[in-house]
């Protein structure tokens, strides 16, 4: 399995997140780490569009969060998208995800997931870096807790390459 995959446009990250969306499954959390312009929006909107979400995302400028109903999806029927750009360290509990998390319903992806104190046990990690060539940017899956396997999301599986 490679380590990271590669993508040579915002137009493939975006391909990515439509894949990873058919992967989930129901209540999963999404953590997107990655530098200033990394893609992490633009592979949430792929994600969204995977999971039938009709509005356009638009990243969430004065609230930390938005909710888009999913329509595609037999079990998840919300999308929840968080970005934490602009706090600076924070509590789970103070970002109004309460309402959200644990719900097999919920879909939640958080952007600068790495500001918040301390993300359910369960969380994917999606790590999205700049790459050599312009437009490039490598992804990279990964799991928060071994525990969270159950949950499965397989590189594999989105990436269809072993
Ligand atoms: N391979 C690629 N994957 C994703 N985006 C790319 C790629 N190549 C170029 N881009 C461009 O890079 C920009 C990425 O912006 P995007 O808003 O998705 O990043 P971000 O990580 O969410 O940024 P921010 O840190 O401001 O939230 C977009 O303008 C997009 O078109
Ligand atoms: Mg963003």
């Amino acid at each position: 399995m490679p380590k990271s995959i590669s993508t040579a446009s915002a137009k493939q990250t975006m391909a990515l997140g439509f894949r990873l969306a058919k992967q989930l499954k129901s209540g999963e959390v999404l953590a997107l780490i990655g530098d200033l312009g990394s893609g992490k929006t633009t592979f949430v909107k792929g994600l969204a569009k995977g999971l039938g979400v009709k509005q356009p995302i638009t990243s969430p400028t004065f609230v930390l969060l938005k909710v888009y109903p999913v329509t595609k999806h037999k079990a998840i029927k919300l999308f929840i998208h968080v970005d934490c750009y602009r706090v600076a360290g924070i509590e789970l509990s103070k970002i109004g995800l309460d309402d959200y998390l644990g719900r097999p319903d919920c879909v939640v992806a958080i952007e600068w997931a790495e500001k918040i104190k301390q993300l359910p046990r369960h969380t994917h990690k999606i790590l999205l870096a700049y790459d050599r060539r312009a437009g490039g940017r490598k992804i990279k899956f990964g799991q928060k807790s071994k525990k969270s396997s159950s949950l499965k999301i397989s590189l594999m599986a989105v990436t269809g390459r072993k």
